[in-house]
C-alpha cells in the first residue's frame, strides 16, 4: 500500500495532517498582515473621532443602521464607479469595532461624509420619504428630541486612548463641554459626514 493510499485510509492522521496543511495556508496568509505597514497604520490625515462623532458611532450601532448600511468598498469598478476610492484598511485604525457590515438593503456609507448637506441628513433621517420618496428606510425622529449621552465620554476615550487612538489630554478635557447642548442628531450627522473623508475620491 503506497504512503497516499495509508494516509486516506486513516482517518486520524488525515485530520491530523489537514489541520497542519491548514494552519500553515492560514499562518502564511494572516502573520504577514500584522506587520505590514498598509494594514497597521492610519491613513495619512486619519483622525480619531471627535466626542461628537464618538456619540454619533454609538448611535448608529444601538439604532442598528450596519443592518442595511455597508461601510466599505470593494475594489470592483461597479463600486467605485458608484462610491467612489475602494476602503482601504488604514481607514478603519480608529474604528472600533468595524462597521464594515455586509448587508447592503441601502446603499454603502463609507464615504457618504461631504456627499450631502447637514441639513438634507437631519430630513432624511426624520422622514427619508421628505427627500427620497421611494425609500424603504425607517425615520428615527427621537434622535432629534434626545440629547447627546455625555456621561462617560472621557471614560471611552481614555479606553480608546490606551488602544492607541491619539487623544490628547485636551481633547478629553473639553469633550463634555464640546456635547453640551449637543442631540443625538447632531451627533448622527457628525459621524455621517466625517465618514470616509480621510482619503481623497475621484467623485
Ligand atoms: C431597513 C433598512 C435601513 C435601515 C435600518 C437604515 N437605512 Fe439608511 N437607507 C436605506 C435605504 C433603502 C436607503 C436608500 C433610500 C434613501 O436614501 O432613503 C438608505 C439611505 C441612507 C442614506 C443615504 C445614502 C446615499 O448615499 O444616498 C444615509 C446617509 C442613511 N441611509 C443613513 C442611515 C442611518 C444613519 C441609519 C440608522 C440610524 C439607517 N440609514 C438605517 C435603508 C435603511
Amino acid at each position: 500500500m503506497g504512503l497516499q493510499a495509508q494516509t486516506e485510509k486513516n482517518v486520524g492522521l488525515l485530520i491530523v495532517l489537514t489541520v497542519l496543511v491548514m494552519s500553515v495556508g492560514g499562518l502564511v496568509q494572516i502573520v504577514p498582515l500584522f506587520f505590514q505597514h498598509s494594514t497597521t497604520e492610519p491613513v495619512t490625515g486619519l483622525k480619531p473621532y471627535t466626542a461628537l462623532q464618538l456619540i454619533g458611532r454609538d448611535v448608529y450601532i444601538r439604532e442598528g443602521c450596519y443592518t442595511c448600511h455597508s461601510q466599505m468598498i470593494r475594489p470592483f469598478r461597479a463600486e467605485t464607479e458608484r462610491y467612489g476610492h475602494y476602503s482601504v484598511a488604514g481607514e478603519f485604525v480608529y474604528d472600533r469595532p468595524f462597521q464594515w457590515g455586509s448587508k447592503r438593503t441601502g446603499p454603502d456609507l463609507a464615504r457618504v461624509g461631504g456627499r450631502y448637506s447637514d441639513d438634507w441628513h437631519r430630513v432624511h433621517l426624520i422622514n427619508p420619504r421628505d427627500v427620497v420618496p421611494e425609500s424603504i428606510m425607517p425615520g428615527y425622529p427621537w434622535l432629534e428630541e434626545t440629547a447627546a449621552d455625555a456621561s462617560d465620554i472621557q471614560t471611552k476615550m481614555r479606553a480608546l486612548r490606551t488602544l492607541g487612538h491619539p487623544y490628547s489630554d485636551e481633547e478629553i478635557g473639553k469633550a463634555v463641554k464640546d456635547l453640551e447642548g449637543k442631540s443625538e442628531m447632531d451627533a448622527m450627522v457628525a459621524y455621517l459626514q466625517v465618514l470616509g473623508t480621510s482619503v481623497k475620491t475621484r467623485r
